[in-house]
């Protein structure tokens, strides 16, 4: 069995369907087969300072939209990342081993602080990567879910494992793999289907989030941008719009593409948008009752969240006493 673990950041009030298709649905399925550990990143979300009433009801949302898509804590650890203090903890040890150069050359970095101007961006959000590469290494683990837009992140924490390595001795830390599934890495925003769908979009329109009324979601839809042509046909270069629909459709039915296009032979875009919306809107109404489900007993929620943090820390102490130790802190007794 290998150690799964993965997060998102609760930065809105919904997930959006690029979260569900490309990382939500793959931590579902890899949960049966390995040691799974999901988490609320909060601390990453302090970097886009959040307004602290707002941050607390996001964390249980976020955790809630988990536990509705499947994330099941009798199986998987769910916690929250601020209470498990050891990450903080190994961000400061290994934003010791990571490059001025190498942390500025972080492409999300780069357009973020791009947008908000060097006295805009916070030493946090510069160091954000290396946060992350905590989360993923103080749990040993071996795969992580995420979607394309992760992987240079992904990247940057193969390296620090590797640093460790070299320099403190095989076994100091474990490598972890990316696990990207290329059907649906990046799923494309329907207004600008050559951007990837994200809650930081210009307009709303391309945009489906799952706790959207799934009405708004069904027009959205129905107003995607597709092209000029009449064939429903997947080429993700030429015919974008009408890619990521049959992408979408394809992951929520698990129809495969070729089969799709075989279905919508001779058939209109309007029939595609049609189905899509049907089957949208079909996935997101029972998924809306088990979120609100989750969110009606705070309490309840509460109680997972912390026996998810106290199973983590388990898990997440030993790991970092080890690597204090060889990296010649001197032991705590
Ligand atoms: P976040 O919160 O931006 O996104 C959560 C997950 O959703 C994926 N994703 C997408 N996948 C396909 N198509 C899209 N349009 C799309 N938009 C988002 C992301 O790739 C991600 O898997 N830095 C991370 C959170 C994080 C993390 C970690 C992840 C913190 N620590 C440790 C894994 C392991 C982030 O901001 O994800």
């Amino acid at each position: 069995r290998g150690r799964i673990f993965s997060g998102m950041q609760p930065t809105s009030d919904s997930l959006q369907l690029g979260n569900y298709l490309g990382a939500l649905t793959q931590w579902v399925a890899l949960q049966e087969v390995h040691d799974a550990i999901y988490c609320v990143v909060d601390l990453h979300a302090l970097t886009v300072g959040p307004d602290p009433a707002v941050l607390r009801e996001r964390t249980r949302r976020t955790a809630a939209q988990y536990l509705a898509a499947g994330v099941d804590p009798a199986r998987s650890i769910l916690f929250v990342q601020s209470h498990v203090p050891e990450h903080a903890e190994l961000a400061w040890l290994l934003s010791c081993h990571t490059g001025f150069g190498e942390a500025s050359r972080m492409t999300q970095f780069k357009d973020k602080s791009a947008k908000q101007g060097t006295e805009g961006t916070t030493v946090g959000l510069f160091t954000y990567p290396v946060l992350m590469a905590a989360d993923i290494l103080l749990y040993d683990t071996t795969l992580v879910p995420v979607g394309e837009d992760q992987r240079q992140h992904l990247e940057l924490t193969r390296d620090l494992a590797q640093r460790m390595n070299a320099r403190f001795g095989a076994g100091t830390a474990v490598v972890p793999e990316a696990h990207i599934v290329k059907a649906t890495a990046k799923i494309f925003d329907l207004q600008d289907p050559t951007a990837k769908m994200s809650k930081s979009a210009e307009s709303p329109n391309g945009l489906i989030e799952l706790l959207d009324d799934p009405k708004v979601v069904a027009k959205r839809i129905r107003s995607a941008v597709t092209d000029a042509e009449r064939e429903i046909r997947y080429d993700p270069v030429a015919k974008p719009g009408v890619s990521n629909l049959l992408t979408i459709l394809s992951a929520l039915t698990d129809r495969p593409v070729a089969a799709l296009e075989a279905d919508y032979a001779g058939k209109g875009y309007g029939d595609l948008k049609k189905d899509l919306a049907e089957v949208v809107v079909g996935f997101l109404t029972p998924f809306q009752e088990r979120v609100h489900h989750y969110l009606a007993d705070p309490t309840a929620l509460d109680d997972v969240l912390a026996e998810g943090a106290e199973r983590a820390r388990a898990l997440a102490v030993p790991t970092l006493e080890r690597l204090y130790d060889r990296s010649g802190l001197l032991p705590r007794r």
